[in-house]
């Protein structure tokens, strides 16, 4: 069976509480649990990851090959910076989509830069919690399993 991995970067894990006026209301156990259900419902495995720390995230993106077809990633603030999620991306070449619930692109300036979009399939952002079930979608359609 297809399966997903939904990759949370730092600060994600305070979803529901910090700056709900950009990221909304729904905490990080909301939006797996969406993920989780939108996977059962295509007929695919969805596992979910958060850490903090950029060395997790990217051991996490190297235990991903062979076990998950794609990776949704929302880097937080790393997306920026981060050129050691960039290189391991391009040197697994698991599928990735680049997710942010908030429009980068109309926020500050800092944040107009990716290092992941560079190795991205694509980029989802400024939906909200909704992107993440957009980008499942998004990546069946690029894998070619939509349903
Ligand atoms: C974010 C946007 C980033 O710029 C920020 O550092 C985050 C969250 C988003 O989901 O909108 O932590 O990735």
């Amino acid at each position: 069976m297809t399966s997903l991995l939904i990759l949370n970067g730092p600060n994600l894990n305070l979803l529901g509480t910090r700056e709900p006026e950009i990221y909304g209301a729904a905490t990080l156990a909301d939006v797996e649990a969406a993920c989780v259900a939108h996977g059962t419902a295509e007929g695919i495995t969805v596992a979910c990851i958060q850490s903090n720390h950029e060395g997790a995230l990217v051991d996490a993106i190297h235990a991903a090959k062979g076990a998950h077809a794609g990776i949704i990633l929302n880097a937080g603030a790393y997306t920026h910076t981060s050129i050691a999620l960039h290189d391991a991306i391009a040197g697994t070449q698991i599928p990735t989509i680049e997710l942010h619930l908030s429009n980068v692109h109309a926020r500050e300036e800092f944040r107009h830069h990716s290092y992941i979009a560079r190795v991205a399939v694509g980029v989802i952002c400024g939906f909200g919690a909704a992107g993440y079930t957009l980008a499942i979608d998004a990546m069946l359609a690029h894998l070619g399993e939509a349903s």
